[in-house]
């Protein structure tokens, strides 16, 4: 899922947290710095993972997911989605897990989750994933996964699922107690991604702890038990970032987002509502005027015009020029991926098929994986 302003979260949460129930809370300072320093480090390792997934595409395999809590929107398709369809398209071997527990982790009701992972498969799909190449599945379904969670829980400590900026993020949000499902979520995630043997995940910033937190688990389950897992690498996402209308991060439940399943009078009305300034002249300058740089910055990718261009192009037009432009290129750029979603829509026992056959290939998988891990672990003793 991209978070753009997820830096602005995390950080404001960390601030936040002292009151939040988490301790051992190393000064805010200090922890920026360090992310900084971290974040440039992972920049450079994923800019290296790229070109060798260029070199080799069949030698990666790829592991990303979402959790199925609404429609997917225009910021998921700029942020990951159209990267995981050109990865597929290169050749890597693709995993998507629909993380259904995750649901749970911040929140008591499931939801319609039925409709909403049908919904989910219909995003993927009509963005261009194709199920003959890229594996999709729900976690819930494959019980090897879902055991994987107990030696992996024996392999990292509470301090440790404590430092995680974003699940204290996700605290603070949640505006709850905190759960020991969401405090050990990252665990599960550490499961998702190594019953696959996914040696690529694709991330936004928020999702590089939990990324660390999975080769952490890897690395202890060889060093402890003997090698059995690959530490897989973060490829960052290289998308500028894209807000919502309202300048905040984009959320499928703020009101600022545009669905990808939204119809053109909607997405209309959405970039009619979206928040400008008060000077009447289009220019693009993201650090003054970051509403206006963010509606170009939309029209600029899916046109592929610059945005100084598109800026100049309109000059005194404009706010209501801009908004006319944006509803018009996105609803142009999405028209075939909505025609097509549409015709998903209407075929529920076909994306259930999708599901299936994604359930039966990662059944498969992971029970080979959990084999490994309880024959390096001695607990496959009964067996001969
Ligand atoms: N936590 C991820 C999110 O909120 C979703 C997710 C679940 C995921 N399992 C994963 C992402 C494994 C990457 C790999 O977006």
């Amino acid at each position: 899922m991209p978070t753009p302003d997820v830096r602005s979260t995390v950080d404001t949460a960390i601030g936040i947290a002292v009151d939040g129930g988490l301790h051992h809370l190393d000064p805010a300072d200090d922890l920026e710095r360090d992310a900084d320093t971290s974040f440039a480090a992972a920049r450079e390792r994923s800019d290296r993972l790229e070109r060798a997934i260029v070199a080799d595409p069949v030698g990666h395999r790829l592991l990303t997911g979402d959790r199925p809590t609404g429609d997917l929107h225009l910021g998921h398709y700029i942020g990951t989605l159209a990267n995981r369809v050109r990865l597929q398209n290169l050749g890597v071997q693709t995993f998507v897990v629909i993380a259904d527990y995750q649901v749970i982790a911040d929140r008591d009701a499931i939801g319609p989750i039925r409709e909403r992972v049908r919904s989910l498969v219909a995003d993927y799909l009509a963005a261009g994933l194709d199920p003959d190449r890229t594996v999709i599945f729900p976690h819930s379904a494959v019980p090897a996964l879902n055991q994987l969670m107990v030696p992996f829980l024996s392999l990292v400590s509470v301090a440790e699922l404590e430092r995680n900026p974003t699940v204290k993020a996700e605290l603070t949000m949640s505006n709850r107690p905190l759960g020991a499902l969401l405090f050990t979520y990252p665990v599960h995630q550490a499961a998702d991604i190594l019953c696959c043997g996914g040696t690529v995940v694709p991330v936004g910033r928020d999702q590089l702890p939990h990324l660390e937190l999975t080769r952490l688990i890897a690395r202890r389950f060889n060093d402890r038990y003997g090698p059995v897992f690959t530490e897989p690498g973060a490829l960052l996402s290289a998308a500028p970032v894209v807000l919502g209308t309202d300048g905040a991060k984009m959320g499928k439940s703020r009101g600022n987002a545009i669905a990808l399943g939204a119809s053109e009078d909607e997405t209309a009305a959405v970039v009619r509502a979206a928040r400008t300034d008060g000077e009447r002249r289009i220019t693009y300058e993201p650090d003054r005027r970051p509403e206006v740089a963010n509606l170009l910055t939309i029209a600029s990718i899916l046109s592929g015009e610059p945005a100084e261009r598109l800026a100049e192009r309109i000059g005194d037009a404009g706010a209501a020029a801009l908004k006319r432009v944006v509803t018009e290129v996105v609803n142009e750029s999405l028209r075939p991926l909505r025609a097509r979603r549409r015709e998903l829509v209407a075929e529920p026992e076909y994306l259930d098929s999708v599901l299936l056959r994604g359930i039966a290939t990662v059944t498969t998988v992971a029970g080979l994986t959990l084999d490994a891990v309880r024959h390096a672990m001695g607990t496959t003793y009964l067996q001969r």
